[in-house]
């Protein structure tokens, strides 16, 4: 079939349903939702058989629904009807969840259903986690049984059942009392919230909006003070104890300003130096666990950004769990995102962007490098959750490269200002899938699913369960395959060195960086300003490519 996606953004969700639907064979196209007259314009410009609204914010047009079938997934069970279902859940502790397709009409959220499936809600869990896990997974049970219905062309959808219409959430139902809310209530807040619109509220003088809150089980003092650092995160006294806050953004000073989501380190400046340094008693940042002679490290950042600070202190632990004996180790990443590369929010705050752009690749490149000489070592990079840019390299960068089912790969960087690249790639991407598989995969700037990327040997295979990859670990035939490693090593390394394809990545690098062209500059700004996009770029809008070709 033909199907248009109508959608705010490009984003996971959308991503993985477009996978899904592509490797069934149905003929995609992508719309952004910017305005109705453009929506219509697609839709007749493509014709589709069918329109999927994955992610939209508003209502689809009339004249889009009453001449086109547009099934709209909301991430709600059903009956739930509103614009913030996922953060009411969250909210007021839902034990079970859902996700609806439902047809769209003239009622927003009230059209008849083809589809519904309902899921445990995960117990502190933020609202964004919930949203790439159980949400996506249910929502893409979902589509793939209304898609399959609407080309049975037999099935009657049923009207929807009397719900509950719940409004936006505002900021005011959000406002923590730190003189007397618990830390469960507060964690809870700002989970809800969790990546946007973040809770807002005051911090050392400052309105901020909060993320990333963690328990704090040991350490305590009058509610509402700031009482420790740690990193780059702030600790803060609640009615019965204190929860750690990884991740902040100023308020903007005018209305529709856009600020940055930063580290509370640099939100909070001084206050923030200020405070003792403390160990936080329930999260790390990095850490890792043995057994077996099987090294697992874990580095579930936030919103799989790595900043220098990262990247060197992951390239040190890489090198203390090698040291420390373990023949295997498994890059465990987070449960959320594996990585998206260079942190381009923290390169957005630096006083030289082009400059912490360059500190940011060269400390990932170490890292890489440390993981394609580790000679003694078998590295297996096991991808729990989705990965990015630099983030997929980084993965090939290991000796045998896993993603758990459902995860999906952008191994591509031109879509952040035509950047070049680094990781290695020139060096990994050609030896997994060829020079003209290199071409393809870097250049369609596309997506690609778990079991997709198997098919076409960029990666080794799937796994479902962190626990299966440590079982195939422990099972290895070590030796042959370290011995096949450090040959290969060898041969590669007498042929052209690693330092040779680093430097002549980070010459096109350099160029992207401080060249004539600020195109990098540009996007990276829009990209962590959230600008919405003022149209859809031609390698999703296909219906577009078309018209222009034939222009
Ligand atoms: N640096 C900082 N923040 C990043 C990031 C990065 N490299 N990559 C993603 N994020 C943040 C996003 O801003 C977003 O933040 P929010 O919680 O405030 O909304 C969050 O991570 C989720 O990203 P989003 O774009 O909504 O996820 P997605 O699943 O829809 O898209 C990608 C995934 C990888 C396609 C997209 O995030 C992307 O293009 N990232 C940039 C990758 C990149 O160019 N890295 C630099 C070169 S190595």
């Amino acid at each position: 079939m033909r199907i248009l996606f109508l959608t705010h953004s490009f984003n996971s969700l959308t991503q993985r349903l477009y996978v899904e639907l592509t490797s069934r064979g149905h003929e995609l196209s992508v719309e952004f939702d910017i305005k109705d007259e453009v929506a219509i314009e697609a839709a007749d410009l493509f014709q589709p058989d069918l329109v999927i609204a994955p992610y939209l914010r508003r209502a689809i047009p009339d004249a889009a629904w009453s001449r086109y079938t547009c099934l709209v997934v909301h991430p709600g069970p059903l009956g739930d009807r509103g614009p913030s279902a996922l953060d009411w859940a969250v909210t007021e502790e839902a034990e079970d969840w859902g996700v609806t397709v439902l047809q769209a009409n003239a009622e927003m959220d009230g059209g008849p259903i083809w589809a519904h499936t309902a899921f445990p809600l995960r117990p502190g869990a933020t609202k964004a986690s919930l949203y790439r896990r159980e949400v996506t997974a249910a929502a893409v049970a979902c589509t793939l049984e209304a898609v399959e219905k609407f080309e049975g062309n037999s099935f009657a959808p049923a009207p929807r059942t009397e719900g509950t219409w719940r409004p936006f959430l505002k900021q005011e139902n959000r406002d923590i009392d730190w003189q007397t809310d618990a830390t469960e209530t507060v964690l809870k807040k700002i989970r809800a919230a969790d990546g946007f619109p973040g809770v807002l509220d005051e911090m050392a003088g400052h309105a901020v909006y909060l993320y990333d809150a963690h328990p704090e089980e040991t350490l305590a003092g009058s509610p509402g003070d700031l009482i420790a650092r740690h990193g780059d995160a702030v600790c803060r006294a609640t009615s019965d104890g204190a929860v750690w806050i990884g991740h902040m953004k100023r308020k903007p000073a005018k209305e529709g300003g856009r600020g940055v989501k930063l580290p509370s380190r640099l939100v909070l400046g001084e206050a923030f130096a200020a405070l003792p340094e403390a160990e936080p008693s329930t999260w790390r940042r990095v850490w890792w666990e043995e057994r077996d002679g099987v090294g697992v490290l874990h580095f579930p950042f936030y919103n799989g950004a790595m900043g220098t600070t990262d990247c060197k202190q992951l390239e040190a632990t890489f090198r203390e769990v090698v040291a420390n004996g373990a023949r295997v180790v498994v890059l465990a990443g987070g449960g959320d995102f594996w990585s998206n590369g260079i942190n381009l929010n923290l390169i957005e705050a630096a006083d030289s962007p082009a400059d912490e752009s360059m500190a940011n690749i060269e400390a990932m490149d170490d890292f890489c490098r440390a993981i394609i000489e580790a000679e003694d070592t078998y590295v297996i990079a096991a991808m729990q959750g989705n990965a990015g840019a630099g983030g997929v390299f980084l993965a090939l960068a290991a000796d045998h490269v896993l993603a758990r089912d459902g995860v999906v790969l952008n191994p591509h960087y031109k879509n952040m200002g035509n950047l070049y690249g680094s990781e290695y790639w020139t060096y990994l991407l050609p030896a997994r899938v060829g020079k003209d598989g290199a071409d393809t995969v870097m250049n369609r700037r596309l997506p690609i699913g778990a079991s997709q990327a198997a098919d076409i040997g960029l990666i080794d295979g799937t796994f479902s369960d962190l626990s299966e990859v440590e079982h195939l670990a422990m099972s290895l035939d070590l030796e042959g395959r370290l011995e096949d490693k450090a040959a290969r090593r060898a041969e590669d390394e007498a042929q052209k060195p690693l330092a040779a394809y680093r430097a002549e990545e980070l010459k096109r690098m350099r160029l992207n960086f401080y060249g004539f062209d600020p195109s990098y500059h540009v996007a990276r700004w829009n990209f962590v300003h959230k600008v919405p996009h003022s149209r859809t770029p031609l390698y999703l809008a296909r219906h577009r490519r078309r018209v222009r070709d034939k222009d």
